[in-house]
C-alpha cells in the first residue's frame, strides 16, 4: 500500500484556538481525521507528524527517501526562512505537495516569500483546512 507523509508544523497543534480569524476554528484532530478519510478511500495509508522543531522535520523528510512515495506538508513558520527544510525536500527527491490554510500572499511582507515552493510540485493555500484535502487530492492524482 502507498505511503504518504504529512508534516504539520510549529504551532498547527494550536489549531482552533490559534487566531481563528486566519486559521479558522478546525482542530488539527479534525484535519487528520478528514485525511485519513480520504486517504483510505484512494487505498493509501497516512504517516502523520506535527512538530514544533525544524531539525526533527528535516529528520523525518531525510529518512523518508525508500519509505514515502510522497508529502504533503505545511511548513508553517519554517515556510518563510527554513533553509534546511527546503534542502531536505529537495534532496530527498520525494514527491511533494506544499498546503497553507491562509493564503500567505495576503498577509504581511515577511510571509509572502517560501522557500519551499521552488522545490516542491505544487502549493495550494488560502482554502482554510481545506487546503489540506485538495493538497492530498493534487498529491495522489502526481503519484
Ligand atoms: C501557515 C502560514 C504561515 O505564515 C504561518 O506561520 C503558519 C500557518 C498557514 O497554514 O496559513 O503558521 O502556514
Amino acid at each position: 500500500m502507498k505511503m504518504i507523509l504529512v508534516i504539520h508544523g510549529p504551532n498547527l497543534d494550536l489549531l482552533g484556538k490559534r487566531e481563528p480569524a486566519i486559521y479558522g476554528k478546525v482542530t488539527l484532530t479534525e484535519i487528520n481525521r478528514a485525511l485519513r478519510k480520504a486517504a483510505k478511500k484512494h487505498k493509501v495509508t497516512l504517516k502523520i507528524v506535527q512538530s514544533n522543531h525544524e531539525g526533527e522535520i528535516v529528520d523525518l523528510i531525510g529518512k523518508s527517501r525508500n519509505k514515502f512515495c510522497g508529502l504533503l506538508i505545511n511548513p508553517a513558520a519554517y515556510t518563510h526562512t527554513s533553509v534546511a527544510i527546503r534542502d531536505a525536500i529537495s534532496g530527498s527527491g520525494i514527491l511533494a505537495v506544499e498546503v497553507h490554510l491562509s493564503n500567505i500572499h495576503r498577509r504581511e511582507e515577511f510571509r509572502r516569500q517560501s522557500l519551499i515552493s521552488a522545490v516542491v510540485s505544487g502549493t495550494v493555500m488560502g482554502f482554510g483546512a481545506k487546503s489540506y484535502t485538495l493538497g492530498l487530492s493534487a498529491l495522489l492524482d502526481l503519484l
